[in-house]
């Protein structure tokens, strides 16, 4: 394989056959292959694409790259994953569900970086929770309860993690078959059999229009479908933030509502769709009242206090969990139905207020957040609380104040997306 001839051929549009790709992915990973002539291929697959066998291939390449997890002693693995949101706090509510109802989940979940947060750093505003489990401790613990989420473990896809800062730094990010494969590199790795996507489209998500979303759903399926995994997309809206909390002790405290049969309607619905998709996909018989019982009936918050405390989490402390002491509110200056409550922004305040990293490795507040008191659809009046911002004081506060100026379009009716706008099987 020469690098050149393989970064000319994707220039005039070529299919790669399976081994020159994996001699030129592996021989960047082992550093045989410089970083610009990674660069010149990924902006030629940006402008040329990629064939679904060619992106399947990679996926395969990468996920190959470093550790797999082996899952197979386990009942119905299954796993959730989505392409970030804002207030999106399901994967909480989702993971004990399906372990209550014969799932196994054993996740490895992402920190939040910029306006979006992550899992993990919500699970740890819960008093002692452990993010970092041992391989053995993770295995045992998904096999004794349903349930084990951890931070993700650097051997894990290595290919992906280099391609994707070189991706950063070239402006070539945004390429379906470059997202897709990157995605599910670390998703084949981490070894469940079923996985359900949320592909979120909005103001607020990576995919800003519905088409966007579903070339990437569609390619995700078919990576799942060449890998012999069961894999479901469903396109969910991020016209505005999900539920009414957005931070991290308070989107554990709207999780717990969630649990408890209780919880913002939006955050009920989704939940409900993901995890009845991947049950089924799983091969589980279950439809989505079923579902719904096992939230209705404390079988998902049961489960859900088991996990916390097998990875050291205090149970005793759910329901006073710490959250600012200090509130502001930002007040419609219109009158009319509530269009849109751009999620980007919102999130952007809660990282003013000190909620949301720069950089990789940053130390956030776990207590500041939002709560959103208004949903798409909903009239306003001049004058009315729109979010209330929990926080500290100091000058952040008139940051996320200015992050929030212009987050909410008020005016009068139009056609408005639906909360789940397809499901891709
Ligand atoms: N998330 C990923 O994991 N990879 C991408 O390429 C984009 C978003």
């Amino acid at each position: 394989m020469n690098p050149v001839e393989v970064i000319l051929a994707k220039r005039r549009g070529e299919e790669h056959a399976h081994d020159d790709l994996e001699a030129f992915v592996l021989g960047f990973v082992g550093g045989e292959i410089p970083d610009y002539q990674v660069a010149a291929w990924l902006m030629a697959v940006c402008w040329r694409g990629m064939s679904e066998r060619e992106t399947a291939d990679l996926t395969r390449i990468m996920a190959a790259s470093g550790d797999q997890l082996d899952l197979a002693a386990l009942p119905h693995t299954l796993d959730k994953h989505s392409t970030g949101g804002v207030g999106d706090k399901t994967t909480i509510v989702l993971a004990p569900l399906v372990a209550s109802l014969g799932g196994t989940i054993a996740k490895m979940s992402g920190r939040g970086l910029g306006h979006t947060g992550g899992t993990i750093d919500k699970l740890e505003s819960i008093p002692g929770f452990r993010a970092t489990l041992s391989e053995s401790e993770f295995l045992r613990q998904a096999r004794d309860i349903g349930v084990a989420v951890t931070g993700q473990s650097g051997e894990l896809a290595p290919a992906d993690g280099l391609l994707y800062a070189l991706r950063d730094a070239t402006a070539t990010v945004a390429s379906v078959p470059l997202i897709a494969s990157s995605v599910m590199s670390k998703k084949l790795a981490s070894g469940a059999r079923s996985l359900v996507l949320d592909v979120k489209v909005g103001h607020g998500a990576f995919m800003k229009s519905e088409e966007e979303a579903r070339a990437l759903a569609g390619a995700m399926v078919a990576i799942g479908r060449h890998a012999g995994r069961n894999v479901r997309a469903v396109l969910s809206n991020m016209d505005e933030p999900l539920g009414n909390a957005v931070g991290h002790a308070v989107e554990v405290i709207e999780a717990l509502a969630t649990l408890r049969g209780d919880g913002p309607p939006d955050v009920r619905a989704l939940v409900l769709v993901l995890a009845t998709e991947v049950l089924q996909a799983s091969g589980l018989d279950l439809d989505e009242g079923d579902v719904a019982a096992a939230l209705a009936d404390g079988r998902a918050a049961e489960r859900f206090e088991r996990w916390i405390a097998a990875q050291g989490g205090d149970v005793s402390a759910l329901d006073a969990l710490e959250v600012a002491p200090n509130t502001s509110v930002w007040r419609a200056t219109s009158s009319g139905e509530l269009l849109a409550l751009d999620a980007e922004r919102v999130g952007l305040a809660v990282a003013r207020l000190g909620g949301g990293r720069r950089r990789k490795g940053d130390a956030i507040d776990l207590a500041v957040g939002a709560h959103v008191h208004v949903k798409v659809g909903d009239h306003v009046s001049a004058g009315d609380a729109l979010v209330t911002l929990l926080h500290r004081g100091g000058s952040a506060v008139e940051d996320a104040l200015l992050a929030l100026e212009g987050a909410a379009r008020i005016g009068s009716s139009e056609v408005r997306r639906p909360l789940v706008l397809d499901v891709v099987r």
